[in-house]
Protein backbone atom coordinates (compact mmCIF):
# COMPACT_ATOMS: atom_id res chain seq x y z
CA UNK A 1 0.00 0.00 0.00
CA UNK A 2 1.07 3.23 -0.96
CA UNK A 3 2.49 5.82 2.05
CA UNK A 4 0.23 8.90 3.00
CA UNK A 5 1.31 11.90 1.79
CA UNK A 6 2.87 14.05 3.72
CA UNK A 7 3.75 17.39 1.77
CA UNK A 8 1.31 20.00 0.51
CA UNK A 9 2.62 22.79 -1.86
CA UNK A 10 1.06 26.01 -2.22
CA UNK A 11 1.86 28.33 -4.94
CA UNK A 12 1.19 31.11 -3.60
CA UNK A 13 3.60 33.99 -5.38
CA UNK A 14 1.03 35.24 -8.24
CA UNK A 15 -0.09 38.83 -8.16
CA UNK A 16 -4.03 38.14 -8.12
CA UNK A 17 -3.96 41.35 -11.23
CA UNK A 18 -7.74 40.19 -12.26
CA UNK A 19 -8.70 41.75 -8.75
CA UNK A 20 -7.35 44.96 -8.82
CA UNK A 21 -7.33 47.43 -7.09
CA UNK A 22 -7.99 44.91 -4.00
CA UNK A 23 -4.68 42.71 -4.46
CA UNK A 24 -2.66 45.94 -4.72
CA UNK A 25 -1.22 45.26 -1.18
CA UNK A 26 -2.32 42.46 -0.32
CA UNK A 27 -2.35 38.59 -1.36
CA UNK A 28 -5.20 37.37 -3.51
CA UNK A 29 -5.19 33.98 -1.62
CA UNK A 30 -6.13 36.65 1.77
CA UNK A 31 -9.02 37.19 0.26
CA UNK A 32 -12.12 35.85 2.47
CA UNK A 33 -14.86 34.05 1.57
CA UNK A 34 -17.60 34.67 4.18
CA UNK A 35 -14.84 34.82 7.49
CA UNK A 36 -11.96 33.02 6.22
CA UNK A 37 -9.25 33.65 3.74
CA UNK A 38 -9.36 31.18 0.87
CA UNK A 39 -5.63 30.36 1.64
CA UNK A 40 -7.52 29.01 5.02
CA UNK A 41 -9.88 26.73 3.16
CA UNK A 42 -6.55 25.72 1.38
CA UNK A 43 -4.12 24.74 4.35
CA UNK A 44 -7.83 22.85 6.22
CA UNK A 45 -8.15 21.04 3.16
CA UNK A 46 -4.74 19.47 2.68
CA UNK A 47 -4.83 19.03 6.77
CA UNK A 48 -8.17 16.76 6.12
CA UNK A 49 -6.38 14.69 3.73
CA UNK A 50 -3.45 14.11 5.77
CA UNK A 51 -0.80 16.56 5.32
CA UNK A 52 1.30 17.64 7.68
CA UNK A 53 4.51 19.63 6.43
CA UNK A 54 2.77 23.00 4.08
CA UNK A 55 5.22 24.44 1.82
CA UNK A 56 4.24 28.14 0.60
CA UNK A 57 5.98 29.26 -2.05
CA UNK A 58 5.75 32.92 -2.19
CA UNK A 59 6.52 36.34 -3.57
CA UNK A 60 6.53 39.85 -2.77
CA UNK A 61 3.62 41.26 -0.73
CA UNK A 62 2.54 37.78 0.80
CA UNK A 63 3.90 38.87 4.43
CA UNK A 64 0.21 38.42 5.20
CA UNK A 65 0.45 34.81 4.60
CA UNK A 66 2.90 34.14 6.97
CA UNK A 67 1.34 36.04 9.54
CA UNK A 68 -1.84 34.72 9.48
CA UNK A 69 -0.18 30.65 10.27
CA UNK A 70 1.46 32.35 12.87
CA UNK A 71 0.42 32.54 16.54
CA UNK A 72 -0.68 35.85 17.43
CA UNK A 73 0.03 36.60 21.50
CA UNK A 74 -1.16 39.77 21.81
CA UNK A 75 -4.36 39.11 20.12
CA UNK A 76 -5.12 36.04 21.76
CA UNK A 77 -4.34 37.81 25.61
CA UNK A 78 -6.81 41.02 24.35
CA UNK A 79 -9.80 37.88 23.54
CA UNK A 80 -9.23 35.65 26.69
CA UNK A 81 -9.27 39.40 28.93
CA UNK A 82 -12.41 40.46 27.14
CA UNK A 83 -14.01 36.89 27.30
CA UNK A 84 -14.47 36.19 23.51
CA UNK A 85 -13.96 32.54 23.65
CA UNK A 86 -15.80 31.94 20.21
CA UNK A 87 -13.22 34.41 18.46
CA UNK A 88 -10.28 32.86 20.58
CA UNK A 89 -10.80 29.25 19.08
CA UNK A 90 -11.22 30.68 15.82
CA UNK A 91 -7.66 32.16 15.85
CA UNK A 92 -6.07 29.01 17.69
CA UNK A 93 -4.71 26.14 15.96
CA UNK A 94 -5.73 27.15 12.51
CA UNK A 95 -2.58 25.59 11.59
CA UNK A 96 -2.82 22.38 14.00
CA UNK A 97 -0.41 20.69 16.57
CA UNK A 98 1.83 18.70 14.57
CA UNK A 99 1.40 20.22 11.60
CA UNK A 100 4.56 22.42 10.29
CA UNK A 101 4.72 25.55 7.60
CA UNK A 102 7.82 26.13 5.26
CA UNK A 103 8.06 29.25 3.46
CA UNK A 104 10.19 29.04 0.30
CA UNK A 105 10.37 32.32 -1.67
CA UNK A 106 9.96 32.25 -6.01
CA UNK A 107 12.35 35.07 -6.65
CA UNK A 108 11.40 35.37 -10.48
CA UNK A 109 7.58 34.42 -11.12
CA UNK A 110 8.82 32.12 -14.15
CA UNK A 111 5.02 29.83 -13.95
CA UNK A 112 3.34 26.87 -12.10
CA UNK A 113 5.60 24.60 -13.03
CA UNK A 114 8.73 26.60 -11.46
CA UNK A 115 7.05 27.48 -8.04
CA UNK A 116 6.63 23.63 -8.05
CA UNK A 117 10.05 23.30 -8.66
CA UNK A 118 11.01 25.63 -5.94
CA UNK A 119 9.49 23.55 -3.14
CA UNK A 120 11.23 20.62 -4.03
CA UNK A 121 13.74 21.03 -1.60
CA UNK A 122 11.50 20.55 1.44
CA UNK A 123 9.59 17.67 -0.37
CA UNK A 124 12.05 15.67 -0.71
CA UNK A 125 11.88 12.68 -2.23
CA UNK A 126 8.37 11.73 -1.47
CA UNK A 127 4.77 12.13 -3.56
CA UNK A 128 2.92 15.11 -2.53
CA UNK A 129 -0.36 17.18 -3.31
CA UNK A 130 -0.25 20.32 -4.71
CA UNK A 131 -3.66 22.99 -4.09
CA UNK A 132 -4.15 25.94 -6.06
CA UNK A 133 -6.12 28.15 -3.64
CA UNK A 134 -8.08 30.05 -6.11
CA UNK A 135 -10.10 26.77 -7.00
CA UNK A 136 -12.61 26.83 -3.81
CA UNK A 137 -13.87 23.00 -3.99
CA UNK A 138 -16.64 22.26 -1.39
CA UNK A 139 -16.83 18.72 -1.30
CA UNK A 140 -17.20 16.03 1.45
CA UNK A 141 -14.98 14.46 2.05
CA UNK A 142 -12.69 17.46 0.85
CA UNK A 143 -11.34 17.26 -2.85
CA UNK A 144 -7.41 16.65 -1.80
CA UNK A 145 -8.98 13.59 0.81
CA UNK A 146 -10.94 12.27 -2.06
CA UNK A 147 -7.91 11.76 -4.26
CA UNK A 148 -5.12 10.57 -1.54
CA UNK A 149 -8.00 7.64 -1.17
CA UNK A 150 -8.19 7.07 -4.98
CA UNK A 151 -4.19 6.99 -4.64
CA UNK A 152 -3.94 4.04 -2.05
CA UNK A 153 -5.95 2.17 -4.78
CA UNK A 154 -3.47 2.45 -7.41
CA UNK A 155 -0.41 4.88 -6.21
CA UNK A 156 1.19 6.80 -9.66
CA UNK A 157 -0.15 10.37 -9.97
CA UNK A 158 -3.24 11.95 -10.15
CA UNK A 159 -5.27 15.58 -11.03
CA UNK A 160 -8.66 16.63 -10.57
CA UNK A 161 -10.36 17.10 -13.55
CA UNK A 162 -13.71 18.64 -14.44
CA UNK A 163 -15.77 18.71 -17.53
CA UNK A 164 -16.41 22.55 -18.79
CA UNK A 165 -17.37 23.88 -22.07
CA UNK A 166 -15.86 23.68 -24.94
CA UNK A 167 -15.06 26.98 -26.05
CA UNK A 168 -13.65 27.58 -22.44
CA UNK A 169 -10.43 25.24 -23.05
CA UNK A 170 -8.04 27.86 -23.53
CA UNK A 171 -8.41 28.90 -19.83
CA UNK A 172 -7.02 25.27 -18.26
CA UNK A 173 -4.71 22.46 -18.61
CA UNK A 174 -7.10 19.63 -20.40
CA UNK A 175 -6.23 16.32 -20.67
CA UNK A 176 -7.16 13.69 -23.26
CA UNK A 177 -7.98 9.86 -21.69
CA UNK A 178 -8.37 6.41 -22.18
CA UNK A 179 -12.07 6.70 -21.24
CA UNK A 180 -13.40 3.17 -19.31
CA UNK A 181 -16.03 5.38 -17.86
CA UNK A 182 -14.15 5.18 -14.41
CA UNK A 183 -14.06 7.72 -11.71
CA UNK A 184 -10.11 7.60 -12.44
CA UNK A 185 -9.00 7.07 -15.68
CA UNK A 186 -5.39 6.94 -17.33
CA UNK A 187 -4.45 10.15 -18.72
CA UNK A 188 -2.85 9.64 -22.27
CA UNK A 189 -2.04 13.46 -23.53
CA UNK A 190 -2.46 16.78 -21.70
CA UNK A 191 -2.32 20.19 -23.10
CA UNK A 192 -2.18 23.60 -21.67
CA UNK A 193 -5.03 26.13 -22.51
CA UNK A 194 -5.40 24.43 -26.03
CA UNK A 195 -7.88 26.10 -28.24
CA UNK A 196 -11.09 24.53 -28.41
CA UNK A 197 -10.36 23.19 -31.78
CA UNK A 198 -6.70 21.89 -30.34
CA UNK A 199 -8.57 20.22 -26.96
CA UNK A 200 -8.11 17.24 -26.43
CA UNK A 201 -11.11 16.55 -24.36
CA UNK A 202 -13.84 18.66 -22.53
CA UNK A 203 -11.87 17.56 -19.50
CA UNK A 204 -10.22 20.25 -17.41
CA UNK A 205 -7.39 20.21 -14.61
CA UNK A 206 -8.98 22.06 -11.40
CA UNK A 207 -6.12 23.44 -9.09
CA UNK A 208 -5.35 20.11 -7.24
CA UNK A 209 -2.38 17.69 -8.41
CA UNK A 210 -1.09 14.29 -6.03
CA UNK A 211 2.44 14.22 -7.80
CA UNK A 212 4.94 11.28 -7.89
CA UNK A 213 8.75 13.27 -6.99
CA UNK A 214 9.87 11.93 -10.38
CA UNK A 215 7.94 15.28 -11.17
CA UNK A 216 10.91 17.14 -10.49
CA UNK A 217 13.15 15.83 -12.47
CA UNK A 218 11.05 16.77 -15.81
CA UNK A 219 10.79 19.67 -14.51
CA UNK A 220 14.25 20.61 -14.23
CA UNK A 221 13.97 20.11 -18.23
CA UNK A 222 11.15 21.64 -18.88
CA UNK A 223 10.90 24.77 -21.26
CA UNK A 224 8.57 27.79 -21.23
CA UNK A 225 5.55 27.19 -22.46
CA UNK A 226 1.89 28.53 -23.02
CA UNK A 227 2.61 32.18 -22.10
CA UNK A 228 6.10 32.23 -21.75
CA UNK A 229 5.93 30.07 -18.08
CA UNK A 230 7.41 27.37 -17.57
CA UNK A 231 4.08 25.31 -17.20
CA UNK A 232 3.47 22.44 -14.63
CA UNK A 233 1.25 21.06 -17.15
CA UNK A 234 4.38 20.01 -19.55
CA UNK A 235 6.00 18.44 -17.30
CA UNK A 236 2.92 16.10 -16.54
CA UNK A 237 3.11 15.45 -20.06
CA UNK A 238 6.58 14.42 -19.80
CA UNK A 239 5.66 12.50 -16.74
CA UNK A 240 3.26 10.44 -18.21
CA UNK A 241 5.38 8.81 -20.97
CA UNK A 242 7.20 6.59 -18.30
CA UNK A 243 4.69 6.86 -15.22
CA UNK A 244 0.92 6.36 -14.40
CA UNK A 245 -1.05 9.63 -14.42
CA UNK A 246 -5.02 9.83 -13.59
CA UNK A 247 -7.23 11.74 -13.38
CA UNK A 248 -9.51 12.01 -10.77
CA UNK A 249 -13.17 12.93 -11.36
CA UNK A 250 -13.83 14.82 -7.98
CA UNK A 251 -17.53 14.55 -5.99
CA UNK A 252 -17.88 18.39 -5.48
CA UNK A 253 -18.50 22.22 -6.38
CA UNK A 254 -15.88 24.28 -7.80
CA UNK A 255 -15.61 27.70 -7.38
CA UNK A 256 -13.12 29.62 -9.66
CA UNK A 257 -12.27 32.58 -7.21
CA UNK A 258 -9.63 33.68 -9.06
CA UNK A 259 -13.15 35.21 -11.47
CA UNK A 260 -14.82 38.41 -9.98
CA UNK A 261 -17.77 35.79 -10.92
CA UNK A 262 -16.89 32.66 -9.51
CA UNK A 263 -15.89 34.59 -6.53
CA UNK A 264 -18.70 36.18 -5.77
CA UNK A 265 -20.81 32.58 -6.48
CA UNK A 266 -18.59 31.55 -3.51
CA UNK A 267 -19.26 33.91 -1.48
CA UNK A 268 -23.20 33.20 -1.48
CA UNK A 269 -22.43 29.49 -2.16
CA UNK A 270 -20.50 28.98 1.57
CA UNK A 271 -22.69 32.20 2.79
CA UNK A 272 -25.52 30.03 2.64
CA UNK A 273 -23.92 27.09 4.25
CA UNK A 274 -22.77 29.39 7.08
CA UNK A 275 -24.13 28.34 10.62
CA UNK A 276 -24.41 31.42 11.93
CA UNK A 277 -25.67 33.98 8.91
CA UNK A 278 -27.03 31.54 6.98
CA UNK A 279 -30.32 31.45 7.37
CA UNK A 280 -30.85 35.55 7.88
CA UNK A 281 -28.91 35.42 4.33
CA UNK A 282 -31.35 33.01 2.45
CA UNK A 283 -33.86 35.37 3.69
CA UNK A 284 -32.17 38.26 2.20
CA UNK A 285 -31.57 36.77 -1.06
CA UNK A 286 -35.06 35.34 -1.53
CA UNK A 287 -36.45 39.20 -0.49
CA UNK A 288 -33.98 40.59 -3.24
CA UNK A 289 -34.65 38.01 -6.22
CA UNK A 290 -38.67 38.89 -5.33
CA UNK A 291 -38.65 42.29 -5.82
C1 LIG B 1 -3.35 26.71 -13.79
C2 LIG B 1 -2.81 25.53 -14.61
C3 LIG B 1 -3.92 24.96 -15.49
C4 LIG B 1 -5.13 24.57 -14.64
C5 LIG B 1 -5.59 25.77 -13.81
C6 LIG B 1 -6.68 25.35 -12.82
O1 LIG B 1 -3.64 27.75 -14.69
O2 LIG B 1 -1.71 25.97 -15.38
O3 LIG B 1 -3.44 23.83 -16.19
O4 LIG B 1 -6.16 24.10 -15.47
O5 LIG B 1 -4.50 26.33 -13.04
O6 LIG B 1 -7.17 26.44 -12.12
P1 LIG B 1 -3.91 29.28 -14.20
O7 LIG B 1 -5.36 29.34 -13.79
O8 LIG B 1 -2.99 29.54 -13.06
O9 LIG B 1 -3.64 30.12 -15.39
Amino acid sequence: MPAPIRSAVFPVAGRGTRFLPATKASPKEMMPVVDKPLIQYAVEEAVAAGATKLIFVTGSSKRAIEDHFDTDAELERALTESGKTDLLESIRNIVPQGVSCIYIRQGEPLGLGHAVLCARPAVGDEPFFVHLADDLIAGEPPCLKQMADDYQKHGGSIVAVEKVPHENTSSYGIVGLDDDGSQSQRIVSIVEKPQPEDAPSDQAVVGRYLLAPEIFNKLETTGRGAGGEIQLTDAIADLLLDHPVYAFAFKGDRYDCGSKLGYLQATVAYGLAHSEIGPAFRDYLSKLTNT
